[in-house]
């Protein structure tokens, strides 16, 4: 027999462990709200191009880990899975022209993106972005209130020590000073670069900074910081960011190392890390300002700053601090019946509670009844509603397994004395 398992560098989200994204998300919808965010759902593949533009062909993103879907025939268009959200959102602002509505244009997406990398701890094929866009904000303000809302996104996970990194990385009229410098700086050491950077230098120097290649970390570390090449209007514009930060009581370190792995960026990039693993991979999250996407993609020039959140990597995190997983939440009652053929009487008895909003389990087994309510038990269902001979005259046996006690109740009573209970039981 052939033996299936889901795709290496993919897992699934068993319901405990989707019990855990779905807080993350909870929390994750709740601020965006307070902030000021709505939602946006783009397709899971875009035009290969909006990525290689978008994003920038000399990136690892691009060159090594992009999912490309094989064309179906010759002209077909090319394809591939979104390996992060930003592109596709800024594709869809220009898209539907929303340079037109009030700026800056706040949207939040969360959900699966993909990378062809090599999978190891918290690094998949498959992995989750919570995700927050500002278009058409030039900051520096409104930077410092999105690294806020990464932050605050943490303490309210429950994700202890959370660590903010923050850059700049210039814009167009500094930048290539400062690539000049870094490209001089890596020539001299061509003889200890290995290949794919130096076959890089030439054509993307800045991500050699970025390399996941363990030879390059002493290099980098001694390589030109772009923080000392910055035009005036970026320096004032990383102070600007830097004293509302101070201003709103936002831990954070200037880390000039930090460029961020994708080319969009301009200006302030930032990171999210738990302090003390700030190695290379382990980012909780990231993100940072891209003023020239929105142009680079067919609009008009716009500004823009945005971040993802890894989710997986969040709930890794959790489990190592020691957080217990959501508690599974039983139903409330399971209907069970002595007589095991009538299932319809059960099925319909619990149709009519959850039609009244109740949480409740049909038990439609043909076990016995002993069986039935061992299950419930087992369930962690505070009620059994045993359907029996009484329900001819509409009745049936309520027993409370938490309490050991079982007392008659008329079926029209049901909902509303099963609901009190849980009142009860809540506030109790
Ligand atoms: P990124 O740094 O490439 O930025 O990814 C953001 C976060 O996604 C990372 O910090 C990490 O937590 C998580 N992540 C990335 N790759 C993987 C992986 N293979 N497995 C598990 N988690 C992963 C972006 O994607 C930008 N779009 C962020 C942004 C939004 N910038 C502006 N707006």
């Amino acid at each position: 027999m052939a033996s299936f398992r889901a795709p290496r560098g993919t897992r699934d989200l068993l319901p405990d462990e989707r019990a855990v994204f779905d807080r993350l998300q909870r929390i994750a919808a709740g601020l965006t709200q307070r902030y000021g965010y709505r939602s946006i759902e783009t397709p899971l593949f875009e035009q290969a191009a909006v990525f290689e533009r978008g994003i920038g062909e000399v990136t690892d993103v691009v060159e090594k880990e992009l999912f490309r879907i094989a064309p179906r025939s010759e002209e077909a268009e090319s394809w591939a899975l979104r390996p992060e959200p930003t592109a596709g959102i800024v594709r869809a602002y220009v898209q539907h022209g929303m340079q037109t509505l009030p700026q800056p244009v706040k949207l939040t997406t969360t959900g699966p993106m993909f990378r062809y990398d090599r999978p190891q701890a918290g690094r998949y094929r498959q992995f989750w972005q919570f995700d927050v866009e500002a278009i058409g904000d030039p900051g520096p303000a409104i930077d410092a209130e999105i690294i806020e809302l990464g932050h605050r996104f943490y303490t309210e996970a429950g994700v202890a020590g959370v660590e903010v990194l923050v850059n700049s990385i210039g814009d167009p009229a500094c930048r290539p000073a400062y690539i000049a410098a870094l490209v001089a700086y890596y020539r001299g050491h061509a003889d200890v670069l290995p290949p794919t950077e130096r076959d890089r230098l030439e054509r993307n120097a800045l991500r050699l900074l970025d390399s996941k290649d363990p030879a390059m970390t002493e290099l980098n570390a001694a390589a030109p910081r772009i923080t000392d090449h910055l035009c005036e209007a970026c320096a004032a514009h990383f102070a600007s960011v830097k004293a509302h930060l101070e201003a709103l009581g936002v831990p954070f370190r200037v880390e000039p190392g930090l460029v961020r792995g994708l080319d969009y960026y301009t200006r302030t990039a930032f990171e999210f890390y738990v302090a003390g693993r700030e190695g290379q991979q382990q980012a909780l999250g990231g993100g940072g300002r891209y003023d020239g996407l929105v142009e680079l993609l067919g609009g008009k020039p716009t500004p823009g700053i945005g971040f993802g959140l890894g989710l997986d990597r969040v709930a890794l995190v959790l489990v190592e601090q020691g957080h217990a997983g959501v508690p599974a939440d039983g139903p409330l009652a399971v209907v069970a019946g002595a007589d095991p053929e009538d299932t319809v009487a059960r099925l319909r008895v619990a149709t009519d509670l959850r039609a009244a909003g109740l949480r409740v389990r049909a038990d439609l087994g043909r076990r016995k009844l002993g069986r039935q309510l061992e299950a419930a038990g087992k369930d962690g269902a505070h009620f059994a509603v045993i359907l029996g001979d009484e329900l001819a005259d509409g009745h049936v046996q309520l027993r409370d397994l938490l309490a050991g006690t079982q007392r008659v109740v008329g079926v029209d009573d049901l909902a509303r004395e099963l609901a009190r209970a849980e009142q009860h039981h809540k506030h109790g």
